[in-house]
């Protein structure tokens, strides 16, 4: 019985991978369609040596605040800021400390008076240069100043290029309270250069892959049979390997963005699969102990565990799942202490609606759904490996 069910499962797998575009080469621009706020998505390797081209007709003679973190500095700051300078009026730079702390009001409040300071108007553009810290902290000043201010992303983390860069997600976190302030403020342009990822730490690269492989299991399975076959090289970060695999992403991130921008209709809730179980473990854990990525692979495992409890996948759904993270070298045990605190921390996760907890689950490879979370005995079982 359950064998008939894989080969029926693996055949429409099958016969959807056929109707999917395979990756191809030519995958450099990815539009999001948001009427007055669309905007393209170049995904190219050395792009960041040819920024003055690819910024012309968005930053012509214009006021650029470019702000990035002292780690990104030390490597590209010099080479964008030269490029940039040839176009732009002026460039005036933020540095910010690497890490989740400067994503804070108290950083915020600090560089607002620096925008002051710089004689920021409506026409200056904010460009943020780094990863997901930056791109949300930039992205939340360039929406708050002067209500709103233009805002370009070049993320250079593969978690920041193949999701936070995108779909207009922007914010700080409150004490205890990840991404709780923030807004819907979408870039003009996102600028991601593949070849930056060779400077990423091994353990922020694998981390990234488990958003890269959670866009397989939401929405496309075609893609999540490509990243099964092509692991050694994303693992060597080839760069063709690579940014196929940005675009694939950056192309269904697009189109969920396209379907719920500002996630009212459920659908980009699906963007989250994993995240609630993740977010509790990185609160309860602390954030030092398990980067985002790790603990989304962990929270995916969890997650589908506990659909396999409620009948809605089977035990080879989540073995094809775990065997992918852990080819990818990522982490799926939760830590066997503290699962109470992780229920109550799950409790308190921004997919709480009306009291109710919402829990995205999986129903095949390529597709999950949002469900009302069961009774707390079931979440506490999915914890245990
Ligand atoms: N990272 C989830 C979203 O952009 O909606």
């Amino acid at each position: 019985m359950l064998i008939e069910i894989y080969l029926s499962d693996l055949k429409k797998q099958r016969e959807a991978k056929q109707l999917n575009d395979p990756i191809s080469n030519s995958d450099s621009q990815v539009a999001v369609n948001l009427a007055s706020r669309t905007y393209a998505i170049e995904i190219n390797p050395g792009l960041l040596n040819q920024l003055s081209n690819a910024l012309a007709g968005f930053v012509s003679d214009d006021h650029v605040i470019l702000v990035t973190d002292n780690n990104v500095a030390e490597l590209y700051l010099e080479t964008v800021v030269s490029q940039i300078s040839e176009i732009a009026q002026r460039v005036d730079v933020i540095r910010v400390s690497p890490g989740e702390e400067s994503k804070s009001i108290s950083v915020c409040d600090e560089l607002w008076q620096r925008m002051v300071d710089f004689k920021t108007d409506r026409q200056s553009v904010v460009v943020a240069l780094g990863g997901g810290v930056v791109g949300d902290l930039a992205g939340f000043l360039a929406a708050s100043f002067a209500r709103g201010i233009r805002f370009i992303q070049i993320p250079t983390t593969l978690l920041a290029q193949v999701d936070s860069s995108v779909g207009g997600k922007v914010g700080v976190n409150l004490p205890g309270a990840k991404n709780m302030v923030g807004a819907f403020w979408q870039p003009e342009l996102v600028l991601i250069d593949p070849l930056v990822l060779e400077t990423l730490d091994e353990a922020n690269f694998r981390a990234g892959l488990a958003e890269v492989i959670k866009y397989g299991l939401i929405m496309d399975v075609g893609f999540f049979e490509s990243l099964e076959a092509s692991v050694d090289l994303i693992g060597k970060r080839d760069p063709v390997a690579l940014t196929q695999s940005i675009a694939r992403c950056c192309k269904c991130k697009a189109a969920i963005v396209e379907e719920d921008e500002r996630e009212t209709s459920g659908r980009r809730a699906i963007l989250n699969y994993g995240h609630t179980y993740g977010h509790a473990i990185e609160a309860v854990f602390g954030f030092g102990r398990f980067l985002h990525g790790e603990a989304i692979s962990i929270g995916m495992t969890c997650a589908a565990r506990l659909a396999r409890e409620l009948g809605m996948v089977q035990d080879f759904f989540v073995a094809r799942q775990t065997e992918l993270f852990q080819r990818m070298q990522l982490p799926v045990d939760c830590p066997a202490e503290r699962h109470d605190e992780l229920i109550a921390s799950m409790k308190h996760d921004k997919k709480v609606a009306r009291g109710e907890l919402k829990l995205i689950l999986p129903v095949r490879i390529g597709e999950v759904v949002v469900v009302a979370a069961p009774e707390d005995q079931l979440i506490l079982d999915s914890l245990k490996n």
